[in-house]
């Protein structure tokens, strides 16, 4: 029977190589990432896939040109309650995970009122990564736990003290153009996630994608330290 992951990580990677194959801004590499962003929201939901976690915007992406950063923290200002009708009508709750406090007022507002709207709806949680680091998100936990009086750091206090707890570990991290790498994604929870890597850049992808991860994870044998 083919089994369907409770939770896929993406890396949505190679948003500007497509922009430059155009001869385009690299900024309309992550507009087209946005439309790309949705249709494998919708083959997650197709698939039955309950939990998604995007990789939007890192810890370490504050070092690109303020142009960029600037445009970046826009769309999330513009696009994302824009986008209200269409996480309501397709049963999308949005979380984010990461320190959004440091981001433009705007946007971190923008942010928070997504996430309180859509806090009803129950066909997937999609999880935006954003100013997310896994170092971070580790260093953080245990500094909540500390700041609680807890003395004993276990892997559970840890995960106990993620931003959504609530969400369960990732089983599979798929990742866009090329790179063989997790660029401080999912440091914690990935521990016995299986790991894609695709060529196509991030903004050529569909609902079609989600499909060719399920199809991926179902030729895994997953053991967790046991025996097959
Ligand atoms: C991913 O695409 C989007 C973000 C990191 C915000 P990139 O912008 O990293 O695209 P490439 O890797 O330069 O092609
Ligand atoms: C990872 O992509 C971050 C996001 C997808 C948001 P990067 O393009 O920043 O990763 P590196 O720099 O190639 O490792
Ligand atoms: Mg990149």
């Amino acid at each position: 029977m083919r089994e369907v992951p409770l939770h896929i990580g993406f890396i949505m990677d190679g948003n500007g190589r497509w922009a430059k194959k155009r001869f385009m801004p690299r900024t309309a590499g992550h507009l087209a990432g946005l439309k790309a962003l949705k249709k494998v929201i919708l083959g997650c939901i197709d698939q039955g896939v309950r939990y998604a976690t995007l990789y939007c915007f890192s810890t370490e992406n504050w070092k690109r040109p303020a142009d960029e950063v600037n445009y970046l923290m826009g769309l999330f200002s513009e696009k994302i309650m824009g986008e209200l009708p269409f996480y309501n009508k397709n049963g999308i709750r949005l979380l984010t995970t990461g320190d959004i406090s440091i981001l433009p007022e705007d946007a971190r507002r923008a942010l928070q009122d997504a996430v309180r709207a859509t806090e009803g709806n129950d066909v997937i949680t999609v999880q935006l990564a954003i100013n997310y680091g896994g170092q971070a998100e580790i260093c953080q936990a245990v500094n909540r736990a500390l700041s609680e009086g807890i003395r004993e750091i276990t892997p559970e206090v840890i995960r106990a003290h993620f931003d959504n707890p609530e969400v369960p570990p990732v089983e599979i991290i798929a990742r866009s153009a090329g790179e063989k790498r997790l660029s401080n994604f999912l440091l914690f929870d990935s521990a016995y996630a299986e790991f894609a890597f695709y060529d196509k850049l991030w903004p050529d992808w569909d609902e079609n994608d989600v499909c060719g991860i399920i199809d991926e994870f179902n030729t895994r044998v997953r053991k967790f330290g046991g025996l097959a």
